[in-house]
């Protein structure tokens, strides 16, 4: 379907992520030159799942809060959102298997159903959206193995704190930012335009008291969300009473923003940060600012500093947000080439497939092998950008020496693709009616994950 929004038209169209666009975005190195998204260090991570270890996620903003939290095992968040517009497809599962990593880690997860976004921008009524969602997203979510007692499932139209962060956060955020990230025109509609604002509503509601107060949020996307995670990061941002930066001439500078009771931020600051450990400091009143002598303007610094101030803020009346934090994941190539898409049926594996389906679709794939066996055994083929290498990588060879091994024999021509397609498909298939197997009794589990939004809270 045709999107209201005018992305086309603008002239910086070639530098926009368009969220609602089913353009492939191919140009990873252009996401960290252009947009600042960092790569991702997997370094620190214990026993990193494949996707980590494999550079599968390759990108973050802000992950720092969340591996200080890993370290430290302090409470963070990991929150995924699925739009019940398509069905879901193994694209999808790479998500679930990082959030399920994750939670491993003790992160409390939350799962929510885009409900209104895809009746702003596809025409998705509510209720085609719940069933779609349950039937051919939650069940087998749940079928993978979440653990009920730490996820929360939920629907955007059915949360009122969602709701009202949407419309109270809409303050922060003019009209003239949301033309500039996303392209919106005078052909946009309001319904639409406000999707991105209950996207912020979903990512920070987490940290509102009652669903466990301000605390570091993973969101884990494909780059085509960058555009929501930045708008929600700046927005976080805008909220904040104090902002911590590294000034031009080195130093440490803790900024407060307000109009009254401007010194006695300062001093509760100035002795929060005292209780931390740090000492020496050096005031400018008239600039709302308080700046720490000998220390380092570090990413580490700046980090403990925010932490340390969050409770000063929510002394002062108001409610601060860690900025939440995001990864990024490659998109898996399609089968037939191209964009892996729930609009083109046989670019993926569909969870509701058949196991027949799935094996034909498999074995049928575009590889990058040589076109002929002799072609092949001569030049051999190139696992990177290979749908089924891909399939070994992602989702089927958790053994590292197994996968490089995969490699090895399809560089030198050893391997076939008939071959290799083979075993992904029979690897596939062995997963998939496993999971469809266990989806039945997930769907009857389904009410232990709602908790309150069953009774519409
Ligand atoms: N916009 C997301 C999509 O198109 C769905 C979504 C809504 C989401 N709220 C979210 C994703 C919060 C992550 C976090 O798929």
């Amino acid at each position: 379907m045709a999107s209201p929004v005018g992305g086309s038209t603008h002239p910086d169209e070639g530098e926009r992520i368009d969220p609602w666009s089913s353009r492939q975005f191919a140009d990873y190195q252009r996401l960290f030159d252009r947009f600042g998204i960092e790569p991702f260090d997997p370094s620190g991570l214990p026993q990193p799942q494949r996707l980590f270890r494999r550079g599968v996620v390759f990108g973050q903003r802000g992950f720092s809060y969340i591996q200080r939290a890993i370290d430290r095992k302090e409470p963070f968040a990991v929150l995924t959102g699925l739009m019940p517009s398509g069905y879901m497809h193994i694209g999808h599962k790479m998500v679930i298997d990082q959030v399920r990593y994750f939670q491993s880690l003790g992160a409390e997860v939350f799962l929510l159903v885009a409900d209104y976004e895809a009746y702003a921008t596809r025409g998705r009524s509510l209720a085609d959206g719940r069933k779609i969602a349950i039937e051919s997203y939650l069940a087998n979510y749940i079928a993978m193995g979440l653990d009920p007692q730490r996820t929360q499932v939920y629907f955007q139209s059915s949360r009122t704190a969602v709701r009202d962060l949407a419309l109270m956060l809409g303050t922060k955020v003019t009209w003239a930012t949301m033309r500039a990230i996303y392209g919106f025109g005078d052909s946009t509609t309001m319904a639409h335009a406000a999707a991105p604002l209950v996207q912020v509503g979903d990512i920070l509601h987490v940290q509102l008291e009652r669903y466990g107060g301000p605390r570091p949020t993973l969101v884990p996307v494909g780059v085509d969300q960058d555009p929501h995670l930045r708008l929600t990061r700046d927005i976080a941002a805008a909220h904040r009473m104090v902002n911590i930066t590294a000034t031009a001439d080195g130093r440490l500078g803790v900024f407060v923003r307000g109009d009254e009771r401007i010194t006695e931020l300062l001093d509760a600051a100035q002795a929060a940060l005292k209780g931390a450990g740090y000492r020496a400091f050096e005031r400018n009143d008239p600039y709302k600012a308080l700046y720490l002598t000998g220390v380092a303007p570090t990413p580490a610094a700046l980090l403990e500093l925010d932490v340390a101030l969050m409770p000063l803020e929510r002394a002062f009346g108001t409610f601060p947000f860690f900025p939440p934090s995001a990864s990024y994941h490659r998109f898996q190539t399609g089968l037939t080439g191209g964009k892996m898409s729930s609009s083109i049926p046989a670019s993926s594996v569909f969870m509701n497939d058949s196991l027949e389906e799935v094996s034909k679709k498999i074995r049928s794939a575009k590889t990058t092998g040589g076109a002929t066996v002799e072609e092949h055994r001569a030049h051999g083929g190139k696992p990177e950008g290979c749908t089924i290498f891909e399939m070994h990588q992602y989702h089927l060879v958790d053994d590292d020496r197994a996968l490089d091994d995969i490699a090895r024999r399809c560089r030198s021509g050893e391997l076939l693709c008939g071959t290799c397609k083979g075993e992904a498909a029979e690897g596939m298939v062995r997963w998939l009616k496993d999971l469809q197997e266990r989806r039945p009794v997930a769907l009857e589990r389904l009410p232990e994950f709602l908790h309150e939004d069953l009774s519409g809270g």
